[in-house]
């Protein structure tokens, strides 16, 4: 208790001087809020279930604001809320104007965005426009015959034209992405579920209504666009035939084409330059300069980039840290001097970031949680952290499929079962990296349903819920969730953590990521151990004169070792 307070009283006092000093050089027209902003992103099915339906809800999102509020962030992306018959847990929108029955009203939206602002909490709702749900009013008109004036809102062919060049469909069970549909002897494509048909935006009117949707969300008041499946949304309609094999590499081939970056500009000009909206592109393309073309602010396109390449290292059976540091190191020189990118190792396609990036078997799942924590909020680029990670929530690793709920995943048992493959090996993986680990409720104390909802939860809650909740952990000064207050507030207060330039040191050393941020006059130090053992570490400098502006330990280690898990934040005397 007695080193928290110290610990807490240093990163205060500190921070409160730097904020001046530090934010000074920074020029007016550099600084931007989505660049400072520390996103929270939120899970809406599985945060607060205010009716006892079971699922989360906006009155549920309402009625936590004050946690929100505490936790020191200062925007929350929210996953899906409009009308959907959840195929894909709102990624298929059947009525963009709306809100999702399970989710409420749209008066519950207006006090939900209200209550935020009057915290100071910013909104970015999640645009689902690479495609709708089949039970949209476009799809269908456009379905229900080939002179339909909605027709060309979606990609048809015609059947009479022989079967389409083959295109690969992320979701479907067979991974095809053409249906057929006998009402008009033609095939619609899906590159997500088939009741995700993909939208046409070579069709001028589509692209129309979609900026219109966006202007009706901006008149609202939000703050932001995350563009879902964005890189997607381009095709190239003569349809070639890809090379054997390319199904391996989606990105490559269906990613970033046709005229992306001019329905970008358009939307730019028509939208988001006309409200004070940020956005962020789901999906960064194959190269740099792809993300480059996203998101430089000369392009006005889009603003921030939200690329892959880091999540995706985790395997089941762990990750090289040189790999990890190599993707982050690449990305951050690749953007030194335009563009932005966003910091993130979590999120709701993604398993828990404990049980992939850091090590859930106590005592090292809290260590190694807030290490992960402190590498997010002292990275260059917007921080982006996913629901529950600050409590250092698990994988819930179900063993039975039937308790999934994942479309994908239940499309690809079915899949593997047709296949006759072994499905325990299905299964042991799918508790490792299913989608579903990461969208268990909500684990607010040790009551029944874990303070969730007072009926059935959609998706069973993680059995560790009595022992991992806000509850227990808001009465711990030393939880993982005090110490993400902690850091949150340091990163809001200091903007080298922000802006500042990154270096890697110690580069390979293949247990302990070390890095300083410069900013100015200042320069702070980040040592994090990734191993849970202690690891030693080079530096080419001493830390003994430094002051200790935050620690996972009570005290941190000197003389180049680190203890396991151990994350330690200096800022250096110059
Ligand atoms: C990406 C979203 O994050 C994911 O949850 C969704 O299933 C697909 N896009 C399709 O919309």
């Amino acid at each position: 208790m007695k080193q928290f307070n110290v610990t807490l009283a240093i990163a205060v006092l500190a921070t409160f001087s730097l904020k001046f000093c530090d934010a000074q050089n920074i020029s007016d027209t550099a600084r931007k809020w989505w660049k400072e902003a520390i996103i929270y992103q939120l899970y809406p099915r599985s945060f607060k279930d205010s009716d006892g339906d079971g699922i989360g809800d906006l009155k549920g999102i309402t009625s936590k604001l004050d946690y929100l509020r505490s936790l020191g962030i200062t925007a929350i992306w929210l996953n899906p809320i409009y009308s959907s018959p959840n195929d894909d847990n709102g990624y298929d929108v059947s009525d963009y104007r709306s809100i999702m029955k399970d989710f409420g009203t749209m008066a519950d939206f207006d006090s939900l965005l209200s209550g935020m602002h009057r915290r100071g909490i910013k909104l970015v709702m999640d645009l689902v426009v690479n495609h709708s749900s089949d039970e949209h009013e476009w799809f269908k008109q456009s379905r229900s015959s080939r002179s339909n004036p909605y027709r060309n809102y979606y990609h048809w062919w015609n059947a009479e034209n022989g079967k389409p060049p083959y295109r690969f469909s992320l979701f479907d069970i067979n991974h095809d992405a053409w249906k057929y549909d006998s009402l008009t002897n033609a095939y619609y494509l899906h590159y997500f579920s088939k009741k995700q048909p993909d939208l046409n935006w070579e069709n001028p009117k589509l692209r129309s209504e979609v900026y219109d949707i966006m202007k009706f969300w901006s008149k609202k008041g939000i703050d932001g666009f995350r563009l879902d499946a964005f890189q997607f949304a381009a095709k190239d309609t003569t349809w070639p035939s890809f090379p054997v094999g390319f199904e391996k590499n989606f990105v490559k081939y269906y990613a970033m084409q046709g005229n992306i970056h001019g329905y970008l500009r358009e939307m730019n000009e028509q939208v988001l330059s006309k409200f004070d909206v940020m956005s962020v592109a789901e999906g960064a393309g194959n190269s740099f300069e792809d993300a480059h073309n996203l998101v430089d602010a000369n392009r006005h396109e889009l603003e921030i980039a939200y690329a892959f390449d880091a999540v995706d290292i985790a395997k089941q059976g762990g990750y090289s840290l040189l790999h990890l540091k190599e993707v982050f190191s690449r990305w951050d020189s690749a953007f030194a001097e335009s563009g932005w990118l966003s910091v993130f190792l979590a999120n709701h396609d993604q398993a828990r970031l404990v049980s992939r990036f850091g090590n859930d078997s106590e005592p090292f799942r809290t260590l190694s949680s807030k290490m992960l924590t402190t590498f997010i909020m002292t990275m260059r680029g917007t921080a982006f952290y996913y629901n529950g990670d600050e409590l250092g929530m698990t994988n819930a690793g179900f063993k039975n499929i039937s308790d999934y709920k994942d479309m994908p995943l239940l499309n690809e048992y079915q899949h593997q079962q047709a296949l006759h493959t072994d499905l325990n090996v299905f299964l042991q993986k799918a508790a490792f990296e299913s989608r579903d680990n990461s969208r268990t409720p909500f684990q607010w104390d040790a009551s029944a349903n874990s303070g969730f909802t007072s009926g059935t939860p959609w998706l069973k809650i993680n059995s560790n819920y009595k022992t991992i909740n806000v509850a227990s952990q808001q009465k711990d000064p030393n939880s993982p969730l005090n110490y993400f207050r902690r850091i949150t507030a340091l990163r809001a207060s200091n903007p080298v953590l922000v802006y500042g330039k990154y270096e890697i040191l110690d580069k390979t050393n293949p247990d302990v990521y070390a890095y300083t941020r410069e900013l100015n006059n200042t320069r702070w130090l980040i040592l994090l151990n990734f191993r849970a053992v202690p690891s030693t570490y080079s530096i080419p400098f001493g830390i003994a004169s430094g002051t200790l502006m935050s620690c996972n330990y009570t005290k941190a280690s000197l003389n180049g070792q680190l203890r396991p898990y151990e994350a330690s934040v200096y800022k250096l005397t110059k």
